[in-house]
Order: structure tokens, then C-alpha cells, then sequence
């Protein structure tokens, strides 16, 4: 643990406080006018003195089969059960309760990245048509059933939402692979999901090239059947109906593409299951502590209503409004708030298949005039690349935002500022939304009609969610003291992971055990949610998030595992042994670097570096490709052996060691130095 100036232990979150307090914004009248919510007596209604009974208003967005009996128990915690006896459907929610009123409407628009391509406009009408022949040959030809899981490796078009829907409407558990990970990586989620069937894309376009995207399906099933999982079918979607995009040959009797089977299936209706609220929906896997990635499972009642509820309040989404998240459906941002909250409420959602900055920085702002997008949604990561190569570009498009979002990272207030002004126009409101895969939909953020808007700060809980800084030792601190701790919820909500796919015991030691009051109490107050991040709360109830205290590096706003990016490393025949530290970047936020020592023997070489980091791009993808790669004679160790990560993440940021005399090695930290 570092020391401060007064040579007292600190945490690794406590180093960094030193912000001075920002500005506040008020929202803009214009987008008061038209919000979903603008009662301030929703704070009231969602306090504590009415949890969890204040989550039906959330519930009641959806159409049920049959009314819930229970709103909430918890008779087995953390395995908290919402909504109990409750009977749905999520793709009946999307698509299906829509036709009504809004078949003729857009539910997708799908923009390809070449800007030649014209923009495909799909109705809800044409995705209840496409989603019921989809279903359909997943029960018919794989023969796919309720409970059932399926992997998804699948790129941003409009299949993939297709594809998420019609395993709804059957309840087959979906587990959508984010495209950029490796055949190695999908694999691995293959195997841990046992899933039979895989479905992908054959080609996607990526900063200009038609990428084949088959190819690493041929990898994916045959690491998998390595590791005793047997892939029977790979399902291929099309890029261009009709034409096969990739140059990878089909594998006869396992690989079918897509558009040569659905005619078979072409008119088909298949009547919605009726899932139990406390079915599985989905799976997304995330980077934990160890190396294995972890599946957070999300249910189908808790996880719709908090979604639906989250996308209306905080994402003002109304049916007329044209909302465009450019996260990547791979991710849970994708599944919640481009998928399952806007389609629940009937809105137009685009789908983009490209970089932000390709061709050049002023392409998400043509969209945007092109569609007439009026809801916006992107992380510090994206905003800081087109800051950089596009800081006069939002102003030569006429386009309108209502409404804008950040989340995924924290962001810096100057990157805030150009974001509101130069991107926003003054005009748009702004929520920095901050939450978790596992937490399925957002936990503090302003209610954007009620709050003002503070650059840097997500705000306070959004309706229904308490959240409370504790020290290292489960003390709360002082309510607005600006002190760095360790953020927890205090109470459960429908959204949260119900438990870690096959791995209860992992979920309860990850997520409770550390600030359990006491395991055999079925009262919830004893069981706050441990989300594993640095925060501080300000005077006004405002939540500054500082980033992860574990061992877990955020790049551009995706979690990747230090654990899994060092047995990635270590794979490398050269490699004795390895350690990974963020280390900050100004477009991604942190970078890994990997700090590795070679076996005995072995000549350190630029062949070596290169071979690690293509080795983590490989087995990971292009995301995890280090910022450097340092070959160094030996680690900092402990006495005990430990390795000294934070003297690295010194070293390789520039910054001070601090007092290194009561390592093991000291002498090695200046020769590592001497690499910098
Ligand atoms: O450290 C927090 C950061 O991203 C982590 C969650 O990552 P992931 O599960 O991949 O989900 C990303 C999208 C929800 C958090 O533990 N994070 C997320 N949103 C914010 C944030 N940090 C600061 N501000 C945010 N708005």
C-alpha cells in the first residue's frame, strides 16, 4: 500500500483526490419541455421508505402474462428475487406490443460504414417478421429449446438485434461475444456458457476494410472442442445477403449460412415463450480478478423492468425520438441501452457498424443530420478521439441533440466542456451514467429534467438506488466529506445480476463478502453491493467515480482482466514471467503496458516484444494490445515474493517510485528505470 505525505497508509483510490469543484449546469429549458420525467417527486417515490415496493413503476412498463406476486424476496441472499410468480416475454416487449401502434415505425436503422451504402430502415413490423423466421429455424433446424445457451460472435448490423430477439422469444439464453475478441476468447465463453450452437457474421466492415470474420468461428469451436465442448452448428449471417463475404471455407454439415436455410422459414410465427421473471435472459461475460471471464446472468423480469425504467427517466427515450448509442452491442451497454430498454420502448435505434472516426471525424455528426438523431450516447474514450482529430467538425452538421451520455470511464471535466458545448451546441442535456455489466442498467447519474449537470461527476443514485462510500474497513464515511473510499449500493434492484453463470460461491465472494454485516441475516441492509470502484460524494450528494480498486484495467471503456492480459503474455515460449499495469493514455483512457522477464538464457530482442503483443492481440483481440512492452532483467518483488505492480506503473507513467528500500530487489527498479 503507498504511503502520503504523513507516511500514513492510504488506499490506492485516496492518492488521487485533488480535484477542485466544478461548475454546475442547469438543463436546458427546451429539453424540460418535452422530458419524460420532470416530478421531482420521483426522488420521493424512489426513496428508501418505499423500496422496494417504489420499483413497480418500472415493472408496469412492461406487458406481462401474469402479474408478480412477490415485488421482492429475499429469503436467499445475495440471490435476491424480483418480481416473483411474474410471467414475460422480453422480445414480446420489443417488438410484438409495438405493432399496433407503430408497425409502419423504424425499430432499426442500420448504418453500414461505407458511406455508399445506403442506410437500411427496418420496421417494427419487418423485425417481428424477421425475428419469428429466425426463431423458427432455431428451434426447427438446431433444434434449440427454453434454457438452452447460445454463443453469438456477431459484428454491429442489424442481424445481431435479430438474433438477440428471436432467442428471447424462445428463451434460449443468448451470450453475445463482443466481435473484436479473438476465435481464442469466444472460445473460452464457448465453453464456460456450454453452448452447441455458435452464430456469426461472415465479414464487417472496420475503418474502411471488409474484415473476415468466419475465420476465427473455424478457431473458436475447434479451441473449444479442446477443452470438451463440441459445437455442432455454426450459424453464419451475411453481410450482403445472398454472398459470401469471407474467404474461410464452410466446414460441410457444421457451417450454414444463414439465407440459404430461413426460406424454409419464410411466413413463420412462433408464439413467445412465457418466462418465469427470475428466467435467464442473458449472459455477458466480464473481466474479473482471476483470469477466467466471469458470466453475469441477467433475468428476464428484474433486468426488462430496470432497463425499460433506466431508458425512460434517464434516457428521456420517447417512440418519436431518434436514439443513438454508439457502444458496441458486445458490450452491456449494447444489450441494454441499443437493444432491450429503447426497443422496449418502441423507439428508433441505430445501429452503426464503423469507427467513429473513419473516414474521417465528421462521420458520427452526418449520421446524426442524416437520421435526425436527437439522443446521443458514447463514452470519454470516443469523445476524446474526436476531440482530438475533430474539435471544429460537430459544427458544420445540422443536427439536434436533446439529450447526450457518457459512460463507461470517467471523464475529464475539459473533455466534458467540449462536449457539451461543441458537440451538444449548448443545447443538449448530458448524463454521465455510471454502472456495470453485472449491475445491468445505470446506478448514479442525474435525472436529467431535475438535476443540474456537474462536469467530472456522475451524480447521485438514480430513483431506487442507495449508494454509500466505505472505508477499508466498512465504515461509512461522513455523507458529502469529498473523501476517496470504496463505492457500494446498499440496497439490491431489479437490474442486478442475478449470480455468476455456474459460480455462486465466486458471485457472493466477489460482490458481498467483503462488506457483509452478517451472513445469515435475510435483511438486505446487511448485504451492500460491493461494485469495486473508487468514488468520492460531494457536498450536493453528487458520486465522482475514480476507477477500478482491483486489479482490472479499463481500456476505452471495456474491462479487461491484468490476470488475463499476463497468462496471455506468459504464452510466449520466451516469457518467464509477466506483469500488467494501466497506465494513463489521453485517447483510451489507460493502456496496459506488460512488463515481462525472459527465461534464462534468452537475449532480449524487438522479435520478443513484438511476439508478446501480437500474442495478446490474438488471444484476447486488438484491444488488448499493449501501449508498450518492457523486457526487464527481473520484477520488484516483496519479500514474500509479491510483485510490485505499483512500482511499475510508476516507472512506466513517469512517475515517482516512492520508497522501494523494503523490496527484495531494490537495485532492479533503477535498471528498470533506466529502460524508460
Ligand atoms: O470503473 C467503472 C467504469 O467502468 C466499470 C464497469 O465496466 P463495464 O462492466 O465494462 O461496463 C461499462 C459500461 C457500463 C465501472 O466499474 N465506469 C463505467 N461508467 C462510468 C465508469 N467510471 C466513471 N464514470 C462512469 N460514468
Amino acid at each position: 500500500m503507498p504511503e502520503d505525505k504523513s507516511g500514513e497508509n492510504v488506499t490506492e483510490a485516496q492518492i488521487a483526490v485533488h480535484w477542485k469543484e466544478e461548475e454546475t449546469y442547469a438543463p436546458p429549458t427546451s429539453f424540460i419541455a418535452q422530458a419524460n420525467m420532470t416530478d421531482e417527486d420521483v426522488l420521493e417515490r424512489f426513496g428508501e421508505q418505499n423500496f422496494p415496493n417504489c420499483f413497480k413503476e418500472y415493472a408496469d412498463m412492461l406487458d406481462w402474462y401474469e402479474y408478480w406476486t412477490k415485488t421482492l424476496d429475499t429469503s436467499k441472499p445475495p440471490f435476491w428475487r424480483w418480481f416473483v410468480g411474474g410471467k414475460l416475454n422480453a422480445c414480446y416487449n420489443c417488438v410484438d406490443r409495438h405493432l399496433p401502434k407503430y408497425k409502419n415505425k423504424t425499430a432499426l436503422h442500420f448504418v453500414p460504414e461505407p458511406e455508399n451504402e445506403a442506410i437500411h430502415h427496418m420496421t417494427y413490423q419487418e423485425l417481428y417478421v424477421k425475428v419469428n423466421e429466425f426463431a423458427m429455424l432455431l428451434r426447427d433446424f438446431c433444434g434449440l429449446k427454453r434454457g438452452d445457451r447460445v454463443t453469438l460472435h456477431m459484428p454491429m448490423t442489424a442481424e445481431l438485434p435479430i438474433t438477440m430477439l428471436a432467442c428471447a422469444r424462445l428463451g434460449i439464453i443468448h451470450s453475445q461475444v463482443f466481435s473484436g475478441f479473438s476465435g481464442k476468447a469466444c472460445a473460452d465463453r464457448i465453453v464456460d456458457s456450454g453452448s452447441h450452437v455458435l452464430i456469426t457474421e461472415d465479414a464487417y466492415y472496420r475503418s474502411g476494410k471488409l474484415l473476415d470474420h468466419k475465420v476465427k468461428a473455424d478457431i473458436a469451436v475447434a479451441e473449444a472442442e479442446k477443452e470438451g465442448q463440441k459445437v455442432d452448428k455454426v450459424l453464419i449471417w451475411q453481410r450482403y445477403p445472398g454472398k459470401y463475404s469471407a474467404k474461410t471455407p464452410l466446414v460441410e454439415g457444421r457451417d450454414f449460412i444463414v439465407n440459404d436455410i430461413l426460406p424454409k422459414y419464410l411466413g413463420a410465427k412462433v408464439e413467445p415463450e412465457k418466462m418465469n421473471s427470475e428466467d435467464v435472459l442473458f449472459l455477458m461475460y466480464t473481466s474479473g480478478t482471476t483470469g477466467k471471464p466471469k458470466g453475469a446472468q441477467h433475468s428476464t423480469g428484474g433486468y426488462m423492468a430496470y432497463v425499460t425504467g433506466t431508458s425512460k427517466y434517464i434516457q428521456d427515450i420517447h417512440p418519436e425520438d431518434v436514439y443513438w448509442c454508439m457502444a458496441d452491442i458486445g458490450w452491456i451497454t449494447g444489450h441494454s441501452y441499443i437493444v432491450y430498454g429503447p426497443l422496449a420502448l418502441a423507439a428508433s435505434s441505430v445501429i452503426f457498424e464503423g469507427v467513429p472516426t473513419y473516414p474521417d471525424a465528421g462521420r458520427p455528426w452526418r449520421v446524426a443530420e442524416e437520421l435526425d438523431v436527437n439522443i446521443f450516447h458514447t463514452s470519454p474514450t470516443a469523445i476524446r478521439a474526436l476531440r482530438r482529430v475533430g474539435p471544429d467538425e460537430p459544427a458544420k452538421y445540422n443536427y439536434n441533440f436533446k439529450h447526450m451520455t457518457t459512460v463507461g470511464e470517467p471523464i475529464e471535466p475539459e473533455v466534458w466542456r467540449w462536449y457539451y458545448n461543441v458537440v451538444g451546441k449548448k443545447k443538449a442535456v448530458i448524463v454521465d451514467t455510471w454502472w456495470q455489466t453485472e449491475t445491468g442498467g445505470f446506478l448514479c447519474s442525474t435525472v436529467p429534467a431535475i438535476h443540474k449537470m456537474k462536469p467530472g461527476s456522475a451524480g447521485p443514485g438514480v430513483p431506487g438506488i442507495y449508494p454509500e462510500i466505505l472505508d477499508d474497513n466498512g465504515q461509512p464515511l461522513p455523507r458529502g466529506s469529498n473523501k476517496a473510499g470504496n463505492i457500494v449500493i446498499r440496497n439490491p434492484w431489479p437490474g442486478l445480476m442475478q449470480t455468476i453463470w455456474h459460480d455462486d460461491e465466486r458471485f457472493v465472494r466477489q460482490y458481498y463478502e467483503r462488506y457483509c454485516a452478517d451472513k445469515n441475516s435475510t435483511d438486505w441492509h446487511d448485504w451492500p453491493y460491493f461494485a469495486g470502484d473508487g468514488a468520492v460524494e460531494a457536498p450536493d450528494g453528487y458520486f465522482r467515480i475514480l476507477g477500478r480498486i482491483d486489479d482490472v484495467i479499463n481500456v476505452a471503456g471495456h474491462r479487461l482482466g491484468t490476470k488475463e492480459l499476463e497468462s496471455a503474455a506468459l504464452m510466449v515460449p520466451e516469457i518467464g514471467e509477466a506483469a500488467v499495469v494501466p497506465v494513463p493514455d489521453p485517447i483510451k483512457g489507460r493502456l496496459p503496458h506488460v512488463f515481462v522477464s525472459l527465461k534464462p538464457g534468452i537475449q532480449a530482442s524487438k522479435e520478443i516484444e513484438q511476439k508478446v503483443s501480437d500474442t495478446l492481440a490474438a488471444e484476447i483481440g486488438p484491444i488488448a494490445k499493449p501501449g508498450r512492452v518492457w523486457i526487464v532483467p527481473d520484477m520488484p518483488k516483496t519479500r514474500s515474493g509479491k510483485i510490485m505492480r505499483r512500482v511499475l506503473a510508476a516507472v512506466a507513467s513517469g512517475q515517482d517510485t516512492g520508497d522501494t528500500t523494503t523490496l527484495a530487489n531494490p537495485e532492479v527498479v533503477e535498471k528498470i528505470k533506466s529502460l524508460a
